[in-house]
């Protein structure tokens, strides 16, 4: 409902009557009046004029009813533990492919090797609860493309040229812009689903955050919306799935990489190597040349660049 009034709204040029409003969507002048009252707590600004109303500005909170067509598959909270906890128990529960939980703040904001992320009022906090049909052995391939997409997304909105630290990390100036964790629920041939976890920071100070990061909103002297980012990246990332585009998603990574070519420590959670980076094979496996000259491919940790 909230979202009928506020698509009719920002649709029009001049105001709306509540007549008109309760005609156009099919509910009571009284109803109208009231979803108008909740938004404007909300922080819409909404102006009430003996002529009807007109809309005027919009938080950017990532409210489900902002995202059109999606908003059922939207869950949003102003604060959660982890977005990844929530979609966990929803993907469990067979929720839809593209269910999206979304947060304003989370208390326990999780990085990948059990790092905290700093997950303050600002930034862009969500999980995609994804069940594609891919082979299990080729789920890394879907963090690359979230990558790429978000690289692609960010470039497209606000002409940010942001780079893709292996495997999915995405840094402006070697700070990071965006982080992305993953779970996944899979047989040895299916995927059962993959929770694609996503912090951007968009509005948050980042000045506190290590390793050093940076914010749209630093980078960008445009206005930057969550909500926007978050439809752009739902739009490339939807079509990606159903054109099956995994295929070329290796050679776009590559386009975007900074770790290729580079002298690089990679840390799993029990062991970590040495060597220079040199390639991506097929799955995503990040291919390193040790200091004996033989190859070695690691499929899953963190990278940290060696300074040269
Ligand atoms: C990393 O770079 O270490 C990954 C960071 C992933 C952070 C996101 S924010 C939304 C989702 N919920 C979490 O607790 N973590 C992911």
């Amino acid at each position: 409902m909230k979202g009928e009034i506020l698509k009719h709204l920002s649709q029009s040029s001049t105001a709306l009557s509540g007549e008109r409003l309760s005609d156009l969507i099919g509910v009571s002048r009284v109803a109208v009046w009231k979803h108008i009252r909740q938004l404007q707590e909300l922080g819409y600004q909404i102006e009430a004029m003996p002529k009807g109303y007109r809309l005027l500005a919009a938080p950017d909170t990532p409210f489900a009813w902002a995202f059109g067509d999606r908003a059922e598959r939207v869950h949003y909270f102003p604060e959660l533990g982890s977005t990844m906890d929530q979609a966990m128990t929803l993907a469990r529960g067979g929720c839809p492919d593209f269910t999206v939980v979304v947060a304003d703040r989370q208390t326990k904001g999780r990085g990948r090797l059990q790092r905290t992320w700093q997950s303050i009022q600002g930034g862009l906090y969500f999980t995609m609860v994804l069940r594609p049909k891919i082979p299990t052995a080729d789920s890394a391939l879907i963090n690359l493309a979230a990558a790429v997409d978000m690289a692609a997304t960010l470039e497209d909105l606000y002409g940010i040229r942001a780079q893709l630290k292996w495997p999915n990390d995405v840094l402006v100036e070697n700070r990071k812009l965006c982080g992305i964790l993953s779970q996944m629920a899979a047989e040895p041939d299916r995927i059962e689903f993959v929770n694609l976890g996503i912090g951007v920071n968009v509005h948050n100070d980042t000045r506190d955050v290590e390793p050093p990061a940076i914010s749209v909103a630093e980078i960008t002297n445009r206005p930057v919306s969550r909500t926007v980012i978050l439809s752009t990246f739902w739009d490339r990332l939807e079509q990606r799935l159903s054109q099956g585009g995994l295929g070329h998603v290796i050679g776009q990574w590559k386009e975007r990489a900074m770790t290729l070519g580079r002298s690089v420590k990679v840390q799993t959670l029990t062991e970590s190597f040495e060597g220079r980076a040199v390639d991506l094979e097929s799955k995503g496996g990040l291919i390193l040349e040790m200091g004996d000259g033989s190859l070695k491919t690691v499929v899953y940790g963190d990278c940290f660049h060696q300074e040269v």
